[in-house]
């Protein structure tokens, strides 16, 4: 198996997992010693504990230009898109049940809202993924509790005018004068690549993975805007001012903390750096298929995602076969990927066969031309021993 050759594998799936930033291990290592305290407890290791944490959330707060009362930490991202949505429906009006959100969202939106039974409208996305404001507007109705949209879509990496639909909803609240609809993003996807200036998206809730961005994994973040009415989803202590009980995860909360405030100083170097390799491996798929169709938006689109159909080629059969060449990609999102044709792929209107035939590279902070190169270079063999038609 490739794993133990000698060739160096090329790890192209960013998307699914980063690994973690050398600073980042040097913030945390402390609080795996030293600061071992209950970040509760009153004596001087529990204050120490507490310290560390209260700190991490205000770098936090700072790197998305909010106050520090407005982050929560979670487990994740899946666990903050939870605790709202179902925090939010549980302390809305009863009158209020009716949720808009995009078909090409993340599996965690999309169960978590089936498993509330509210009446979903599914604004529709063109080919690109892409939704404009109007139509998002159109759905929108006096029962409407929540708008919830993601900044950057995790299998295609099209940008979300998530800045605009917050403007339109804003005005339709000061109409109104009430706190609904309620706007959430997943900027799960985003925090690396883009700015995170939170009160310019004009949301009310937003969501972050440690993951994601070269942090720890099992760590999140959910802002929620001061005066948003939610109802707490995990009970038991006072943590996180009420919101999520349980002793805090500090080590994960000061790793998170440092690989936001990382990602943010260093988003346009990483743009920098990111998309001229992102369009010569377009280029040079293309240049291999050229009936490959590209899917998500081409200028709408953050740089680390390259992601196409490949037609007559199966996906999940090309992502074995590259990584036995000692490359890893993906068909779709990780959470997804045994769950058959990308539900993305298909909301764009793509036919399953188109869907099943898509790939997801992703790159980040490490890739380069050179393993761009060997991409290039492994696909042609691979895609002949794999094409049906
Ligand atoms: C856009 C998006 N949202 C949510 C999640 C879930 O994140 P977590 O694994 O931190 O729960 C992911 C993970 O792949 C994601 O890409």
């Amino acid at each position: 198996m490739s794993y133990f050759s000698t060739k160096k594998r090329i790890y192209l799936d960013y998307a699914a997992a980063t690994p973690l930033d050398g600073r980042v291990m040097k913030a945390m290592r402390p609080y795996f010693g030293v600061e071992f305290g209950n970040a509760s407890s009153v004596h001087a290791e529990g204050r120490m504990a507490k310290r560390g944490l209260e700190a991490a959330r205000a770098e936090v707060a700072e790197a998305l230009s909010v106050r520090s009362e407005e982050i929560v930490f979670t487990s994740g991202a899946t666990e903050s898109i939870n605790l709202f949505y179902k925090g939010v429906i549980e302390a809305a009006p009863v009158d209020k049940r009716h949720v808009v959100t995009l078909a090409t969202e993340h599996m965690a939106t999309l169960r978590v809202l089936q498993d509330l039974g509210c009446e979903v409208t599914l604004a529709p996305v063109d080919k690109d993924g892409l939704v404009s404001v109007d139509e998002v507007m159109r759905a929108i109705r006096p029962d409407t509790v929540l708008v919830t949209m993601m900044y950057v879509n995790n299998e295609i990496g099209t940008v979300l005018p998530i800045a605009e639909v917050g403007k339109a909803l804003a005005k339709i609240k000061r109409s109104t004068k009430e706190v609904y609809p309620l706007f959430f993003s997943d900027a799960v996807q985003a925090a690396c690549a883009l700015k995170l200036e939170v009160t310019k998206l004009g949301v009310d809730g937003l969501c972050l993975s440690g993951s994601k961005i070269y942090g720890p994994k099992g760590v999140g973040v959910l802002f929620i805007k001061k005066g948003t009415p939610l109802k707490a989803q995990i009970l038991g202590g006072t943590q996180e001012g009420g919101r999520r009980a349980g002793t805090e995860n500090v080590v994960g909360a000061v790793g998170l903390a440092r690989a936001l405030a990382i990602a943010q100083i260093e988003h346009e170097d990483y743009e920098k750096k990111l998309r001229p390799l992102q369009s010569s491996l377009f280029a040079g798929i293309l240049k291999i298929v050229p009936q490959a169709i590209i899917n998500g938006s081409r200028t709408q689109r953050v740089c680390s995602n390259v992601n196409v159909s490949l037609p007559g080629v199966d996906g999940e059969a090309l992502v074995m076969y590259l990584d036995e060449a000692g490359i890893a990609a993906s068909t779709a999102s990780s959470c997804t990927s045994s769950a058959g044709a990308s539900h993305v792929i298909k909301a764009l209107g793509r036919s399953d066969r188109l869907a099943e035939s898509s790939v997801r590279f992703t790159l980040g902070r490490k890739s380069n031309k050179s393993e761009i190169k060997r991409v290039l270079k492994e696909l042609p063999r691979i895609i002949k021993l794999l094409k049906i038609d």
